[in-house]
């Protein structure tokens, strides 16, 4: 089937794009997506119509976020037999160092309290070692997902190729936070390992909400992977993250 790698149209495919986001992180499930994509009131509301639900509020909160930072790009993989979207990756092409005045992120989705304090911990803890790694202009791979139906037949393989040749043509080396999942694709591609890092959020004073989201998360860990300019190891250490 022809799968062909196309840029996302802000107007109309996030309702599409968050869908398919969400069957991909699904299968298997992966704890730390509720980090950032939460089904809320799943006690109060019918499961599905909850999901329903995180999925409409995601796709509403991808387009704002695209609109609010201009430094990041969707790319979708249509299968142009039937128009699904086979895959999704959202970049982060970072024209200047990004540490340098760090935009807040508010974790709007998240009720102020202890949840939210959980992940803006969370949060913190994942993007440090890139802060120490990548004080520079860089391409980040922020989110990478391929549907279950179509795994193995190229989809992450044509955003790789896109993330690489658009890398060396800015002249930027290349970052990325990886999954277990996401590993394989990567090491395929090159890429070498920085760290591991160990996800555990941590306070003085855990609520009920704070502790709920530790059951529902859990300590968990992303590699962060790195392939400098032209793929070109030689003459280049491998950058600190500590
Ligand atoms: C990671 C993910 C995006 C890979 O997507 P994909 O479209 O299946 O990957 P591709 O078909 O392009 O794979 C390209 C190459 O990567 C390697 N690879 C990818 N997935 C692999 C796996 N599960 N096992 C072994 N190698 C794998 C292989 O070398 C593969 O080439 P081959 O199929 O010719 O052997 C997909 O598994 C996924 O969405 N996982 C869930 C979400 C997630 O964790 N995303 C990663 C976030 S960092």
């Amino acid at each position: 089937m022809p799968l062909e790698l196309q840029a996302v149209d802000p107007k109309a495919d996030f309702p599409a794009v968050a869908r398919c986001l969400f069957e991909s992180y699904e299968a298997p499930p992966q704890p730390f997506f509720h980090i950032f994509f939460p089904i809320h009131n799943t006690t109060t509301n019918n499961p599905q119509n909850a999901r329903e639900a995180a999925i409409a509020e995601a796709a509403a909160r991808l387009k704002l976020w695209q609109e609010h930072d201009k430094s990041m790009y969707w790319q979708k993989v249509v299968d142009t037999e039937t128009g699904r979207i086979a895959g999704g990756a959202l970049w982060n092409i970072h024209e200047a160092n990004p540490f340098a005045n760090p935009a807040q992120l508010e974790v709007s989705w998240f009720p102020e309290g202890g949840a939210r304090r959980f992940v803006e911990k969370a949060l913190e803890n994942h993007v440090r070692p890139r802060a120490r790694a990548a004080p520079k202009p860089h391409l980040y791979l922020f989110i990478i997902f391929t549907h279950p139906d179509y795994r193995r037949q190229g989809v992450g393989q044509q955003f790789m190729d896109w993330g690489m040749k658009k890398a060396d043509a800015m002249g930027f080396d290349f970052f990325l936070d990886s999954t277990p999942y996401g590993q394989p694709l990567y090491e395929a591609n090159g890429f070498r390992y920085i760290e591991e890092n160990l996800n555990v959020p941590v306070t003085d004073k855990p609520d009920e909400k704070w502790k709920e989201m530790e059951d529902k998360v859990g300590p968990f860990t992303f590699w962060l992977m790195w392939r400098p300019v032209n793929g070109v190891y030689e003459g280049r250490e491998t950058p600190k993250s500590t």
